[in-house]
This record gives C-alpha cells, structure tokens and sequence, in this order.
C-alpha cells in the first residue's frame, strides 16, 4: 500500500518544491502530513485535490508515517529525525546534519543507488537516515560521475555560481526586495546576507574554517569523497554566491589519470541520465541558469579540452543545474522512489 508520508518544513522554499515534485511524478502517498514551526500551524496548503492544515512539528508528529521528508535546518534534523525513526519511518533529510554520519547513506541516484540497499533501509521495514547532499555537491556530480568512470577523475577543481534559494525563501525574498530598492535609490535592506546581494555577488556565507575554505567549499570535498566511497580524489572549491534566483552554476574543470577526448566526453554525457547537454559553439550557446530553473536535468555545456594539462587528460565544464530541484527536492524524491 501506499506509503504515509509526512513533509517537515513544508512551508519553506524547499518544501513547497517537495510538494511540486510530488504531485508531478505521482508519487504514491497513503496519509500525508505537513509540518512546520508553530508560526505557520494551522495555516492551509493545498495538495493534489485536497487541503490539508499545517501542523506544528513535535516529537510526536511521526506516528503511522512510513516517510519523512525533511527539509527545515540542520537543527531541526538533529533535533527530530531520531523521533521519526523511532516511529518507524524512513527519514530522506535535505540539511547537512547527518551527511557525514557513518552508517547514514549520502545519495545521489544516479550516482550511489546502492547505499541504500548497503545501509539495509526498508520502507515500512527498517527505518533509518538517508541524506540528500549538499546542491552544490550535486549539481557537480551528476555529470562528473559519468566521466570519472570512463577516465577516472584523479582531481576536481570548481568554481560555484550559487543561487539565492540555498539559503532558502527569505533569501530569495531578500534579493528581489534589494533588487527594487537598488533601482528606487533607496539603501538595500540586509537581514540574511552581511552583504549587498543586488548587483553584487559574494564568497559564500557559510562559516570559514582555519584552512581557508569555507563550510561550503569543504562539503563538496567530503561529500563527494562519501558518495564515490573515495577518498583520494582530490577536490578544491572556490564557493560564491550571486544574484541569481534559483539555479546553481559551476564551472569545472577535472584532471583524469587516462586521456579523454571532447567528442568521447560529449558521447559519455549525452548517454548519462540527468543530464542535458546544451554545448552549440557555434552560436555561443551554453546553458544559463535560467535555462536551468524549474528542470530537472542538470544543463551541461562548454565541454573543452584543459589545455593546461598534457596527453588529454583533463576536461573543462560549465554546468547549471536548479538548486531547490536537482539540488534539494527532486534528489530527495528520486531517493523515496528508490525506496517504493
Ligand atoms: P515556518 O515557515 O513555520 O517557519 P526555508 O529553508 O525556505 O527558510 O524554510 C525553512 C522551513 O523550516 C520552513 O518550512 C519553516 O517553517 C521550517 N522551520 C523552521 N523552524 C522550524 C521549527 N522550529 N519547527 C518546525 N519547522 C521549522
């Protein structure tokens, strides 16, 4: 029968794309339970061709629900994955709370299905954690991957254009607000971000570590180390933030240890699921992330020799992908259907 599904955060940006994604892949759902803060209980959303009332998420939310779908913070992940489970439900968590968790599956599914069979998680049997990486870390590996294995990536080196909605709705709200007021005249309104986000962009506002690198930048190094279950690629990343509403772009550029050329790349992407390709030299048309919003492929484009490296052994990307649906609610859907 048709699994009971409960949304946490279910008002957010995220959230409400898990709603979308649901609904258009007819995701099969028993009894469904939305869920957010105390502020937005009682409040109505729409599903399908129902209403249902938001209810405020507690430790007791989880009863008869076989499906939890988080996406409300890593806080809020620590604090009631655990109840969840306990309740018997598998838990698909979008934060960074238990990425890196031994034991918890990190998955993309055209990358790792297998994690989840291998951590033994069972809908309606064996309830546990399975992360949804971190967008970025996404949107890079899905076209990656493919390469990796017909020439065995040996170094990754990316460059990310991120979008506003990572740092969820009001970000979003944010940028278009200072947008407005930037071309009013009028002084732009700062409460996510410590920077102007209109007309500007900026390094990414996730802490900074000793090393250098930034929370951002060093969870597409760990993840992407967890998730191909190798820990020798080398990966460095430069993580920024810019005015763009919902897509994530990444130019990237990866050193292999056998030569690859464009023609046997483009032939490997063109075969790969998720991925489009979008790759017109003549006309200088590569994809944007505009081209990318509100799809579910990831838009791969500037497929290039590196000619930085000897013998063909390296590639250069630009790649644009939607952040709240490949990068949050579609992967995390893609991981429920892999439980069904
Ligand atoms: P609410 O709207 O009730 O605050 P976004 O990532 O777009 O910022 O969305 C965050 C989501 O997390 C929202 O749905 C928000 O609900 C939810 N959320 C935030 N704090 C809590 C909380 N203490 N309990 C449950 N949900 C929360």
């Amino acid at each position: 029968s048709a699994p009971n599904v409960a949304i946490v955060g279910v008002t957010g940006a995220v959230g409400q794309e898990f709603l979308r994604v649901l609904e258009q892949r007819n995701f099969p759902i028993g009894e469904l339970k939305m869920l957010a803060s105390a502020r937005s209980a009682g409040k109505s959303v729409a599903f399908r061709d129902k209403t249902y009332t938001i209810e405020e998420l507690t430790e007791k939310s989880f009863k008869g629900v076989d499906l939890a779908l988080f996406s409300a913070g890593g806080s809020i992940s620590k604090k009631y994955a655990d109840a969840a489970v306990a309740a018997g439900a598998v838990v698909v968590d979008n934060s960074s709370a238990f990425r890196m968790t031994e034991g918890v599956p990190l998955v993309v599914p055209e990358v790792n299905p297998e994690a989840i069979e291998q951590a033994g998680i069972k809908l309606g049997e064996k309830p546990g954690i399975i992360a949804n990486p971190n967008c970025s870390t996404i949107i890079m590996l899905v076209p990656v991957t493919p390469l990796h294995k017909a020439a065995k990536a040996k170094r990754i080196i990316v460059s990310t254009y991120q979008a506003a909605s990572g740092a969820g709705a009001a970000a979003m709200a944010e940028l278009e607000q200072q947008s407005r007021e930037v071309l009013e005249g009028k002084p732009p309104t700062m409460e996510i971000f410590p920077f102007q986000y209109a007309f500007n962009l900026f390094s990414h506002n996730s802490d900074m570590q000793p090393n250098g690198y930034n929370q951002e930048e060093m969870k597409m190094v760990h993840e992407t180390h967890k998730i191909w279950n190798d820990a020798k690629v080398g990966v460095n990343a430069t993580c920024i933030r810019v005015p763009v509403m919902r897509a994530h772009a990444e130019s990237i550029t990866i050193e292999f240890e056998n030569p690859i050329d464009e023609a046997t790349a483009r032939e490997v992407l063109r075969q790969s699921p998720g991925v489009s390709l979008m790759d017109d030299r003549e006309s200088n048309r590569f994809p944007t992330p505009l081209d990318a919003s509100d799809r579910d492929n990831v838009y791969v484009g500037r497929i290039r020799t590196d000619l930085s490296v000897t013998d063909g052994r390296g590639l250069s990307l630009f790649v644009c992908g939607d952040q709240i649906r490949k990068g949050a609610a579609l992967n995390a859907v893609q991981i429920a259907e892999l439980l069904l």
